[in-house]
């Protein structure tokens, strides 16, 4: 099922409260960026939003983990009741069956994210494990970057996989997602796609005008 995770680090932090109540009608599922300062050289949510808009949520919450040492953080995000957690492949190499399997246990879907340089056959040995894969379109960090194509080549890669091995991972594509490429994203066999910046929050309007127009560009709503 295609579905629609709007990515908060792009809402107007001074309302982010009213924001999401108005998103709930539009949006299938939230997604939180974290960041340490490392993995990536920019900080963005944290635990403490996702308690403060967990009465407000009516919708699955995702976490985007760009830190260097996840296991840290999963102790939190299970007490928090997270519903999935996205990992970065070269953050768990040496502990991914481990950190992958405590989540599963505790009802949480995981998801293997590739950066851009990273390929689909790299998960191969994980293929049975995850629930989802976040296909980078940019790099990860920061938003309003510019959309890289070659990576259309590996969504359909990923599609082929799972068509293939008969599995049933979702395909998720995160970075610069918006009316100009999401289409292509479609075309290439992507399932849920992340409106940041460039696709839902860029311009200037209100939350039901900008829920307005995204469903006008977005191919299955
Ligand atoms: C990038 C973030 C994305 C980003 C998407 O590291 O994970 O969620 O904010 O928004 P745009 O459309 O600005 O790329
Ligand atoms: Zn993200």
């Amino acid at each position: 099922m295609n579905k629609i995770s709007i990515s908060l680090m792009c809402a107007d932090y001074k309302r982010l409260g009213e924001q999401v109540e108005k998103l709930n009608d539009f949006t299938d599922m939230y997604h939180f960026d974290f960041m340490d300062g490392n993995y990536v050289p920019n900080l963005s949510l944290n635990f403490d939003m996702i308690e403060s808009l967990n009465d407000v949520m009516t919708k699955p919450v995702n976490v985007h983990l760009m830190v260097v040492n996840p296991e840290d953080y999963l102790d939190k995000l299970i007490e928090l009741d997270v519903d999935s957690v996205s990992f970065h492949l070269d953050t768990i190499s040496n502990k991914a069956f481990r950190l992958l399997k405590k989540l599963k246990e505790n009802g949480i879907e995981v998801g293997v994210v590739l950066n851009p340089s990273e390929k689909a056959d790299s998960l191969e040995h994980l293929f049975n494990l995850i629930d989802f894969v976040t296909v980078m379109t940019v790099d990860p960090g920061f938003a309003g970057q510019s959309f890289i194509p070659e990576m259309l080549n590996k969504i359909k890669e990923l599609d082929e996989i799972r068509k293939e091995k008969n599995l049933d991972f979702e395909i998720e594509v995160d970075g610069s997602v918006n009316e100009t490429t999401i289409d292509r994203l479609y075309e290439a066999g992507a399932d849920i796609y992340i409106l940041g910046s460039s696709g839902f929050f860029s311009k200037g309007e209100t939350i039901e005008e900008a829920a307005e127009n995204a469903n006008k560009y977005i191919p299955f709503r």
